[in-house]
């Protein structure tokens, strides 16, 4: 059964937990469709793992669109959320709502995802109003990095913390269908999860958000160097990949493969 918002929603009226992953491409979205994982994202977070990138600010809208069609094309039930990258919807509300409306027109997406409170409010109301679902983004926005001084927990301060719970707030009265809340305390994103109808979606939130999401390349296990406290690694594809390429360049160089079987008469 193809996802829609109102599954989404209905998740959270049924106090059902559920699962959020990101994807960049047909082949990760169609394993992950197939095993029944209600909504992916197609994160920014591209920037970092897949294009190579140190953080997501360079990723763009093009970035986003390629990646996100791809996405599309290989998921039959999944519900896709396509995330506006830096500068896509900073600079102007008309450059939020042209790219905004690409990620649906062009890749295919079902919904947007942008990070942000106050100064996203007027964008959300007007995409919703068109018809775009949106999906925020509080805490710790990554597209900030630079304004936090690095990838900080959020909403330690009652300041901080109020300030969440307002922009959440906001979000909600605004049109948001969900709510992602990044590296936040527990009983932060427990408030703000109980005083919302809309679904909170949680990375490095605890246990009490409505859903989980976490990255592709780190519950993957595909993630190098140093990951966050909140990732928890599923696999370690990563090492079976490494396994796997020097187990074909061993066969190649003692003349193992290809053998007769995988030769033409
Ligand atoms: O880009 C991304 O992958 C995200 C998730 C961390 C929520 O925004």
């Amino acid at each position: 059964m193809a996802i829609t918002v109102r599954n989404i929603r209905a998740f959270k009226e049924r106090r059902e937990r559920f699962t959020m992953l990101t994807a960049y491409d047909a082949l990760q979205a169609r394993l992950l469709d197939e095993a029944g994982i209600p909504i992916i994202l197609v994160g920014d977070s591209v920037g970092n793992g897949p294009l190579g990138y140190t953080s997501t600010l360079p990723v763009t809208i093009d970035d986003m669109v390629h990646h996100t069609a791809a996405v599309s094309r290989g998921v039959q039930n999944t519900f896709v959320v396509g995330d506006m990258p830096f500068m896509s919807y900073q600079a102007s509300f008309e450059d939020g709502a042209r790219n905004a409306g690409r990620l649906i027109q062009e890749a295919g997406a079902q919904a947007v995802k942008l990070e942000g409170g106050r100064r996203v409010l007027d964008l959300v109301a007007h995409l919703t109003d068109s018809g775009i679902p949106v999906m925020g983004h509080l805490g710790l926005t990554p597209q900030s990095v630079n304004q936090f001084g690095g990838h900080r927990v959020q909403g330690r301060t009652e300041e901080t913390a109020d300030q969440i719970k307002r922009d959440a707030k906001d979000l909600e009265a605004a049109g948001i269908f969900a709510l992602v809340l990044e590296a936040v305390p527990s009983a932060l994103a427990r408030e703000v999860t109980e005083s919302l109808e809309v679904p909170t979606i949680g990375i490095g939130a605890g246990p009490h958000t409505d859903g989980q999401v976490l990255v592709f390349h780190d519950f993957l296990g595909i993630s190098e160097g140093r990951v966050p406290r909140f990732v928890k690694r599923y696999a370690e594809i990563g090492e079976e990949i490494r396994a796997a390429a020097r187990a074909f360049a061993r066969e190649v160089e003692e003349g193992i493969y290809p053998g007769p079987e995988h030769s033409y008469d």
